[in-house]
């Protein structure tokens, strides 16, 4: 029974009432074993599986609308039906790398029921027809790294991993592989080049998906771990019981991370595409609204690479479609609230700098242009903007995602819908964009304000080569390192 309050042992998650797919084990503190696993119907989901046809366990998955949770929200049924016929071996790769500003369901699946991850790799490997699966935990999660061990180990000692699983001819090895840190590693084919052992930066695609040419040039599919936590409860229970959750187009539930300026920040698990953005945020059964009775100024409805939204958009359902209409994207399933109190200016540069940071270097627009755009807001936060910074920022995000960029509509402004074009290889650039683009459309006068009403003067001129890259430093809102670049600098103090 859902007690509707933060659960002590499992750090963020708040056991609100309503269906419970994922998250069901979670208030038990030894969740993550295998004793009680079976106990709460464990191995069920594999067992089921085991007794019907892969082809058959596929058409389930199929039936379902099974929606990845990594992002792009595919249909994991017909992703599984690109493999290539005839290219043995395949691969599954579980994508936990959970790095977006914002997000932390998944990590909370590893810690939690590590052995649930484990039977929906396995259910998948059997629908697949697999025998090799790579669990990608990232770097930094070590608690969950360390369950995930334990568990294989268990589950290699019980039988349910290995040879000749549950008595049948079935067999498949999970190896887990920890990351070293890297947000971008996320992406799906920068994962398989950091499992290959290179360093994480994306391929280029189209051409070849992972699914045409993935690991060691090999058929492979990639999946988030929410993605396969799904599948125990769905070969115990059938897709029919899973599509009385949620709406007809996102059945089953989805967890979602929601941070910021509420009063109760968390995971929930919610009904895809039912509950509403108002329901999360506000209802006494998730968020329990804004903190200190303030008000809602904006949100970020899928995770640090989304476009940010507004009280108008609060009645939008937790769904792709709409959300994507009005201009923005559920993303990674993580959102950011931000109250009245929050400067439009510091919060976009904070989101920008995560992702300038995080660019792998692989291709210009995305390597220089992000650099540029937090150096330019670090400028403008410094007291030292200039009057052209407006329009030199939207301009450096056209070069990098060229045409009108993903946006909420605004006054006569229509919304432009999801997703943006890109210049870049893959979308992290773009994600860049996102804060600039948001904030400049409906705060503008917020950046005004910065650039006229100015901290300092600025007293030295710095020449572009003595500027240090690394030293975007705003505690010294007088500091003469960030003086604008370039000869036509508004006030640049060139004397
Ligand atoms: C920059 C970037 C970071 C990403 N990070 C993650 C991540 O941490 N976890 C994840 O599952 N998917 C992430 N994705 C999406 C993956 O590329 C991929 O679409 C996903 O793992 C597929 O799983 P799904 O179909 O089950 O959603 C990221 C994508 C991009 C472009
Ligand atoms: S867009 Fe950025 S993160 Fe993606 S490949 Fe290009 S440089 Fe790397």
């Amino acid at each position: 029974m859902s007690s509707n309050q933060y659960v002590s042992h499992a750090a963020g998650y708040v056991d609100n009432a309503g269906p419970k797919v994922v998250t069901s084990r979670f208030t038990h503190d030894d969740s993550h074993t295998l004793s009680r696993y079976e106990d709460t119907g464990g191995y069920d989901g594999l067992k089921a599986a085991l007794a019907r046809t892969p082809a058959d366990v596929h058409s389930e998955v199929r039936d379902a609308t099974l929606l990845g949770r990594g992002g792009a929200g595919f249909p994991a049924g017909v992703k599984w039906g690109f493999l290539p016929p005839g290219k043995n071996p395949y691969y599954l790769v579980v994508n936990g790398d959970e790095s977006e500003p914002g997000t932390y369901k998944d990590r909370l699946l590893m810690e939690r029921d590590p052995h649930q991850l484990i039977e929906g790799c396995l259910i998948a490997c059997y629908a697949l027809g697999l025998a090799q699966c790579f669990l990608y935990v990232r770097g930094e999660m070590a608690l969950a790294q360390e369950r995930i061990a334990a568990a294989l180990n268990d589950a290699y000692a019980a039988g349910y991993v290995g040879r000749n699983i549950c008595n049948t001819n079935f067999s498949v090895d999970i190896t887990m592989a920890t990351g070293a840190g890297a947000y971008i590693v996320g992406e799906e084919t920068a994962l398989i080049e950091s499992l290959e052992g290179n360093r994480g930066k994306p391929r280029l695609k189209p051409p070849f998906f992972p699914a045409a040419i993935g690991l060691y040039g090999q058929p492979t599919i990639v999946n988030n771990v929410e993605t396969l936590s799904n599948l125990p409860w769905l070969l115990v229970n059938g897709a029919a019981a899973y599509k009385q959750f949620g709406s007809e187009s996102s059945p089953g539930t989805r967890m979602f991370a929601v941070s910021g300026h509420v009063a109760r920040p968390g995971v929930y698990e919610t009904e895809h595409g039912i509950t509403t953005f108002r329901d999360l945020i506000y209802g006494d059964n998730f968020c329990q609204g804004i903190r200190d009775g303030n008000e809602l100024k904006m949100f970020i409805p899928g995770g640090g690479s989304a476009p940010w939204f507004f009280e108008e958009h609060l009645d939008l359902p937790l769904e792709a479609q709409p959300v994507g209409a009005a201009g923005s994207m559920l993303g990674s399933g993580a959102i950011v609230v931000m109250d009245n109190t929050t400067d439009a200016v510091v919060a976009a540069h904070r989101v920008v700098q995560f992702f300038s940071r995080e660019s792998c270097g692989k291709c210009t627009p995305c390597r220089e242009g992000t650099t540029w755009l937090e150096r330019i807001l670090a400028r403008i936060l410094n007291g030292q903007g200039r009057p052209s910074d407006i329009e030199l920022l939207l301009d450096i995000g056209d070069n990098i995602s060229p045409g009108p960029y993903p946006v909420a509509a605004h006054g006569e402004l229509e919304a432009v819908p999801f997703p943006p074009q890109q210049t870049t290889i893959c979308p992290l650039g773009p994600s860049a964009v996102a804060p600039v683009v948001s904030t400049i459309r409906r705060f503008r006068h917020e950046y005004e304000a910065r650039i006229t009403r100015r901290h300092s003067i600025p007293v030295s001129a710095t020449s572009p080569a003595d500027m240090n890259p690394a030293d975007t430093s705003l505690a010294d809102p007088i500091s003469s390192d960030m003086a604008p670049v370039g000869a036509d600098a508004v006030g640049a103090g060139a004397t």
